[in-house]
């Protein structure tokens, strides 16, 4: 009786384990796979690094009428916030970063390299509030048109 009981009680070890092991092998291939079809603002399109070398470039290129940590200015709407967000809500950072290519900064765009000018936006994302990650913000525009720009943090559970 006491054999048969051991034997149960391992039996049903052996199964967890096995359980355990499954589980623990999934979720390495999910994330992966929405990452590649549908990108965000959300899911960590820049770097920390970047957003260092973005914030010294909007200082001296931006702030001058975006004010300091792009909060606004006299002439110049702020960059961070609820109405910045409302802007640019629905479209995708590729939009925003042509908007930047093409008319900022204002008294000379062309200023700035496209390398320069995605460091800014990795910046301009980062005071919004949106996470850093491990790859830098690309420069190509048309990469750049595959990350969309939603100002709510979606509900991943949905
Ligand atoms: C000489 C002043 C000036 C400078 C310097 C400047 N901007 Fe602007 N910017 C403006 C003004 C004025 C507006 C609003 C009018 C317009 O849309 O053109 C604006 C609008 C914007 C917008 C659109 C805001 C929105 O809510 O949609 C973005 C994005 C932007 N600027 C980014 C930048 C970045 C990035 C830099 C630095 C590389 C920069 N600007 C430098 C004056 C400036």
């Amino acid at each position: 009786m006491k054999a048969k009981i051991a034997a149960v009680v391992i039996g049903g070890l052996a199964a967890l384990g096995a359980l355990y092991s499954a589980l623990w092998a999934q979720p390495a291939a999910a994330p992966q796979s929405t990452e590649q079809t549908s990108r965000s603002v959300w899911d960590g399109v820049y770097t920390e690094e970047q957003t260092k070398r973005g914030e010294t470039l909007s200082g001296r290129e931006c702030a001058s009428c975006h004010g300091d940590g792009l909060t606004g200015g006299e002439a110049a709407p702020p960059l961070a916030g609820g109405a910045f967000l409302a802007n640019w809500d629905g479209l995708t950072v590729g939009d925003l970063f042509d908007r930047i290519r093409k008319t900022m900064p204002q008294d000379d765009p062309k200023r700035l390299s496209r390398e320069q000018d995605a460091d800014v936006l990795a910046y301009i994302l980062s005071v919004n509030g949106f996470p850093a990650g491990k790859t830098e913000l690309g420069h190509q525009t048309e990469m750049l048109k595959q990350i969309r720009f939603e100002a709510a943090k979606p509900d991943r559970n949905k």
